[in-house]
């Protein structure tokens, strides 16, 4: 699974950060750590330490219930030779858009003939949408063909794709028209898919949590580097970004979860 894939990735990034100091090339650096502060080790003197000018900004307790604490807001530039909170923040992104993208594709109910169209057929000749292959049409809400009169020769890998579209669908072939039979949604289904979502929304915290320990550990190597303060603030912002996508992920699952179980 994608998930479990970037799981591996950070873990991968995370040893490379615990090892780091030796002569690792600037690539293996983890994300969001600066190549110069880790390939710095035996050099002392060379980096620049951060400036005492003041880093945050306190926006002061925000003014909505529920938010007593104060924020902080760091200045990227100013932190740039610790961590790149940009790149903290993209790897944060980007685990909240693969959830998005694994809700839209894997876990949502489809029952119209467009939700056939973009499914991928592997032929001897490529890979195809199925719409490409064959003319789809719904003839009634639980009833979709595609004819494949036009590439008959693709009617067995079109009937694979269909089937394991994961759209719970059972395609049956009919000389060159596969009939698609759509199944009622049942209740069961639905709370099937839900309980999916949770444990994909899980999984991506934990995805979320790495990119987290990754930074922090990156903020920790600065110690001796830059200030107490700036260590703070950089940890109170790091727990923040990663507070605020779990809040967004739990969001996410809940109008997914609204969604389902109309
Ligand atoms: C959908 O599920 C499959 C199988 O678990 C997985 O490989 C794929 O990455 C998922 N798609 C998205 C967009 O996450
Ligand atoms: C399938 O398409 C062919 C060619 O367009 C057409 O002649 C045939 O009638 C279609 N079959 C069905 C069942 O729609």
């Amino acid at each position: 699974m994608a998930l479990a894939g970037r799981c591996a990735r950070r873990l991968h990034l995370l040893l490379c950060s615990v090892l780091a100091g030796a002569a690792r090339p600037p690539q293996q650096v983890p994300a969001g750590c600066s190549a110069p502060l880790l390939s710095a080790s035996g050099q002392r003197g060379v980096r620049p330490t951060v400036p005492t000018r003041p880093l945050v900004t306190k926006k002061g307790k925000a003014k909505d219930k529920g938010q007593s604490q104060a924020r902080v807001t760091v200045d990227a530039a100013s932190v740039e030779d610790v961590i790149s909170l940009e790149e903290v923040n993209a790897e944060m992104l980007s685990v909240m858009e693969a959830l998005k993208e694994d809700f839209s594709k894997n876990l949502s109910i489809r029952t119209s003939a467009g939700a056939l169209e973009h499914i991928i057929v592997t032929t001897k000749d490529g890979k195809f949408p199925l719409n490409q292959l064959g003319q789809i049409s719904q003839k009634s809400p639980q009833h979709i063909i595609v004819n494949m009169s036009s590439f008959p020769e693709s009617t067995a890998a079109a009937i694979k794709a269909i089937k394991e579209s994961r759209m719970n669908l059972n395609p049956e072939v009919d000389g060159q028209i596969i009939q698609v039979p759509v199944p009622k949604v049942t209740r069961e289904y639905r709370e099937s898919l839900v309980k999916l979502a949770k444990q994909h929304t899980n999984k991506a915290k934990d995805s979320l949590r790495w990119v987290r320990s990754n930074a922090m550990s990156c903020v920790k190597k600065a110690k001796s580097t830059v200030s107490e303060d700036t260590i703070w603030q950089l940890e109170k912002q790091i727990q923040q970004m990663t507070d605020d996508t779990v809040a967004e992920m739990d969001k996410l699952l809940a109008a997914k979860t609204n969604e389902l179980l109309v």
